[in-house]
């Protein structure tokens, strides 16, 4: 096996003999709290049993076909999105099998529904000379990772599209980010942030060329944080002054992880189109493009030129519902705004009692502690240090060590992302331990 985005030589995966709940169980007897979700794959916890039984019962039946057929599960797993997400109905949902498969297709989508408004309607008949017929450029920003295939990792902000550099594909434009550290801008400088968007679209061709606004609500592997207030209700209405589509790629924040559905409920936004991943599946590999109906509508009498094998997966829909079910019945989602909430409180006293903190950010069960550079005000890695180990490293291993706690540790902080089924108590001791290796980092380093 290759781990990924590290050298292999020191690769060492600890044995696993078994999983449950918030924990994992080692040949060697060992109990490991996952504080990462398992990459905010398993929100309901590891082996729900209720989903364990949905897969079960549909491997009776179907496990898979193609598109040319419909399974029970496939299909009520559409309707069930295009109800429970943002917006009318009347949508059209495509499954693939990993959020960089969704980010490709909803890209691809994205083009083909700005190509049949060109064709269509005269309003966007190209300025000449053009070097392509169509709108085909995707505003992303820098903070930013949609998935490690050549478009996703193109439209990736991230230095992690560095490796594919100078060939990654053409047509993406980056924005700076929407607040935070990080960005040039203030926090609390929405108006100016946005007019520097809009300027970009003008001087990237306007509607004539730009086809849309890829985001994260709220961006998660470069370090979580939070949009600053009125900053995505300003870009839906940018997108909408310039006839552009805003796509949201909520892979890592939808199914319940920020205590709504999808995160951006918490910001009242309506995406043209949503992706999803992860978490869906529950235990599947499974990912979801939800088009809205306007771009749905386009696909009607036009091609909808995209495709993938194993696209409608039976048996990882069977889980995704039961996971829906799950999150629903089990009122998870109101467990993860209560204890999101408990959580930012506790974080927030631990973030005063130690000058290694630089500040935290996060919602639900979706936070981050930033851990100070040397300069507190600054992060504690530059996008030219990403590779660079530093203390977050140092404390991450430590959380393994002694505490069996596990967090990945190469990012800019301490993930605070523990399965939505986390109970109070072990919640207490996760943050207890936390603290104690921040209050011992200084030896750590
Ligand atoms: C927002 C976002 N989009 C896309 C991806 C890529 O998903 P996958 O690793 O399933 O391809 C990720 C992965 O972390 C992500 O966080």
């Amino acid at each position: 096996m290759l781990q990924c985005w590290a050298k292999q030589q020191n690769y060492k995966p600890i044995e696993v003999s078994s999983t449950d709940g918030c924990w994992i169980y080692t040949t060697d007897g060992r109990k490991i709290f996952d504080l990462r979700s398992a990459h905010e794959c398993i929100n309901i916890g590891f082996r729900h049993p209720r989903v364990l039984q949905a897969i079960q019962e549909q491997m009776q039946s179907v496990v898979y076909v193609t598109d040319d057929f419909a399974s029970p599960p496939t299909a009520k797993l559409a309707q069930k999105l295009a109800h429970i997400s943002p917006g009318n109905e009347n949508k059209k949902v495509y499954f693939c099998q990993s959020g960089a498969a969704a980010v490709e297709a909803a890209i691809h989508g994205a083009r083909l529904y700005k190509y049949n408004q060109v064709l269509q309607n005269e309003r966007y008949t190209p300025d000449a000379p053009q070097q392509y017929p169509y709108p085909y450029k995707i505003i992303s920003r820098y903070r930013s990772w949609h998935g490690a295939t050549n478009v996703a990792t193109s439209a990736s902000g991230d230095p992690r599209r560095w490796f594919t550099e100078p060939l990654t594909a053409p047509g993406f434009i980056f924005a700076p980010d929407a607040g935070g550290p990080h960005s040039p801008f203030d926090t609390e400088s929405v108006d100016e942030n946005i007019a520097y968007i809009d300027y970009i679209i003008e001087q990237e061709g306007g509607s004539n060329a730009v086809v849309g606004v890829l985001i994260k609500p709220i961006v998660g592997s470069n370090g979580i944080m939070l949009p600053p207030s009125g900053y995505l209700g300003k870009l839906r209405e940018l997108c909408d002054k310039w006839d552009l589509l805003l796509i949201v790629d909520e892979t890592m924040t939808a199914m319940g992880r920020t205590g709504k559905m999808f995160a951006c409920e918490h910001y009242g936004v309506e995406p043209d189109i949503l992706i999803m991943g992860k978490a869906l599946g529950a235990y599947c590999p499974l990912a979801a493009v939800i088009f809205s109906e306007k771009v749905a509508q386009s696909f009607d009498t036009n091609y909808f030129g995209h495709g993938q094998s194993y696209s409608g997966h039976a048996l990882a829909a069977a889980a995704a519902l039961a996971s829906i079910d799950t999150l629903i019945e089990d009122k998870l989602l109101e467990h993860t705004q209560a204890m999101g909430d408990w959580v930012g409180r506790r974080l927030l006293e631990i973030a005063e009692k130690h000058a290694n903190v630089s500040h935290i950010q996060g919602i639900g069960l979706f936070w981050m502690v930033h851990i100070a550079g040397k300069d507190k005000n600054k992060p504690v890695r530059r996008a030219t240090e990403k590779y660079q180990e530093n203390i977050v490293a140092s404390i991450s291993r430590y959380l393994l060590d002694q505490h069996n706690i596990y967090t990945p540790g190469d990012k800019f902080g301490i993930w605070i992302v523990p399965p939505l089924v986390v109970t109070q108590e072990e919640m207490s001791w996760v943050l207890f331990c936390v603290e104690d290796a921040l209050e011992n980092s200084d030896q750590i380093e």
